[in-house]
């Protein structure tokens, strides 16, 4: 293994971690905690989501919170827009990147955006295209890649059937959804080297989500395989609410632990990430005990106190 890799880690917490915490927090808190994220050396933020609002009203105020952050320069700021209503709002907040997303199998496509996959390709390919057009990149996701909450296994062949239908549209990057957070190493192993006959992994990012405590070990399988790009949400934050039983992203926190005692950089400074993390724990108040513990987790790495 290649220790002096640099990783990039992609912080998801503001949007995926957000959107399943049942507490609304307030524009005001939103947009502080981003703040505080963006002084502690990454480069990526996804800030929020141009979703219909009765889908998911804890991000109802997107605009607000992606006029109201303070930007900092070499920092990517992205939000997740799935049509082209969610992308005319997001053109208004000057934002460097929008993801769309998608999902490999059909009844969590049909759950979590209300079509079909097939339907789902023209207004994906629309909003690509006219997000290119205005000079803002596009990142995908494809959802359920390792396994659907209501489908149980799902094909490889749709997996890059979508992924295919995607790149082809204009998206600069694929991150592959563990949604539920079902993977385990050897199927990461498989399903990333099928991919890699098709797609050079630099293209392919890896969103894993922590149900079964996973989602480290696949990681490191991803990184074995020379795979530089993966999402992750501060404490643990997150899940998807229209896929059941889904749990928070890997903790950024203990993503950022294991790749510098691994020897990896990230240009991420772990005391800075602490200090974010207890700005957003201050926010969700004493409801999420887990997350408290990951934030304990991470002060114990703080030589400092
Ligand atoms: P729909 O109801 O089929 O939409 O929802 P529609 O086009 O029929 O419109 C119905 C109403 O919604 C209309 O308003 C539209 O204007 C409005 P009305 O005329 O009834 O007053 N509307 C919107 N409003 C604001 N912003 C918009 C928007 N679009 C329509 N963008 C839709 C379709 C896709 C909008 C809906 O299903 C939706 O918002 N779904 C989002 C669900 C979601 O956010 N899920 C979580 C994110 S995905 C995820 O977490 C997975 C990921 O992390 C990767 C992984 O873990 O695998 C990315
Ligand atoms: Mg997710």
């Amino acid at each position: 293994m290649d220790a002096t890799k640099h990783i990039l880690i992609k912080e998801v917490g503001p949007r995926d971690g957000l959107q399943n915490e049942k507490k609304m927090i307030s524009t005001e808190d939103k947009i502080q905690w981003i703040n505080t994220l963006s002084q502690t050396g990454l480069s990526y933020i996804e800030i929020t989501s141009f979703v219909n609002p009765k889908w998911i009203p804890q991000l109802s105020d997107a605009l607000e919170v992606a006029k109201g952050i303070t930007k900092k320069d070499g920092i990517t700021y992205a939000a997740l827009v799935p049509n082209m209503k969610g992308l005319e709002t997001a053109l208004m907040a000057d934002l460097d990147e929008v993801s769309v997303f998608m999902s490999a199998s059909e009844t969590h496509n049909l759950k979590n955006i209300n079509k079909s996959i097939e339907d789902t390709f023209p207004i994906l390919k629309e909003v690509i295209t006219n997000a290119i057009h205005n000079n803002i990149s596009v990142r995908g996701y494809v959802s359920t890649v390792f396994g659907c909450p209501y489908e149980g296994d799902v094909s490889l062949d749709t997996v890059i059937k979508v992924c295919d239908e995607l790149f082809q549209y204009g998206v600069n990057e694929i991150s592959l959804g563990d949604t539920i957070g079902i993977a385990n190493p050897k199927q990461v192993e498989h399903v990333l080297s099928e991919l890699m006959k098709r797609y050079d992994s630099s293209k392919l990012a890896l969103h894993f989500h922590d149900t079964r405590g996973m989602a480290l070990a696949n990681i490191l399988q991803a990184l074995e395989m020379g795979f530089t790009t993966f999402d992750a949400s501060l404490g643990g934050l997150g899940g998807c609410p229209y896929a059941p039983g889904a749990s928070g992203n890997v903790a950024t926190d203990d993503l950022v632990y294991m790749l510098h005692k691994m020897g990896y950089t990230t240009g991420i400074n772990q005391l800075k990430l602490l200090e974010s993390a207890e700005c957003i724990q201050s926010k969700i108040g004493t409801v999420l005990g887990s997350h408290q513990m990951k934030i304990w987790n991470a002060r114990s790495l703080n030589p400092y106190r």
